[in-house]
């Protein structure tokens, strides 16, 4: 149940609410690629962004507003998105999923969220997680080495 005694995380919009909607989730975006760049057990995922990060903060924030049942603000101004489909020309492995991960755990563990929250979102957020990796794996079994840039 979220916080609020409403529906329980991952029904309707109590994710979303529990995130502090689209301010808490641009906060959230901010500290992820904030400590993205000034640490260095993340600079392999890092180096993988562009150089200019605002269009990458502005698409992981819209994108978390949709994913966790508020407005779908990533196909708004984007057009659809399939995760894994967005990340196969990457290298990534368990290595650099888990580096995603331990960043964003870190950044959600700063944020004013419920604690039942933050348990439950970087549960949920293994899954995309590790269906990108599983993609590239896939693609790469099939012959197809994923390609930096
Ligand atoms: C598994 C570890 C992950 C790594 C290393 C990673 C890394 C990256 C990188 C380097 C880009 C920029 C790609 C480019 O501009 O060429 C990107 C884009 C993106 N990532 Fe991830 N990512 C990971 C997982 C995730 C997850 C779990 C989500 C969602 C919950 C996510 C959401 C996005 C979105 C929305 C974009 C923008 C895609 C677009 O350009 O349309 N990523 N990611």
């Amino acid at each position: 149940m979220d916080e609020a005694g409403g529906q329980p995380y991952g029904h309707g919009d109590a994710s979303f609410r529990a995130a502090g909607g689209e301010t808490g989730l641009r906060a959230l975006v901010d500290n992820f690629f904030d400590r993205m760049g000034s640490d260095p057990r993340f600079k392999t995922i890092y180096d993988m962004h562009p150089d200019d990060l605002d269009v990458s903060r502005d698409k992981l924030a819209r994108f978390l507003c949709g994913w966790l049942g508020g407005p779908k603000l990533f196909s708004q101004k984007y057009g659809s998105i399939s995760i894994p489909r967005a990340h196969q020309h990457l290298p990534i492995t368990a290595v650099e999923r888990d580096q995603w991960l331990a960043c964003m755990r870190e950044s959600v563990a700063e944020q004013a969220f419920p604690a039942e929250f933050k348990v439950y979102l970087m549960e949920a957020l293994y899954v995309p997680a590790e269906g990108v990796r599983k993609r590239i794996e896939r693609l790469a079994g099939q012959g197809h080495e994923p390609v930096e840039g």
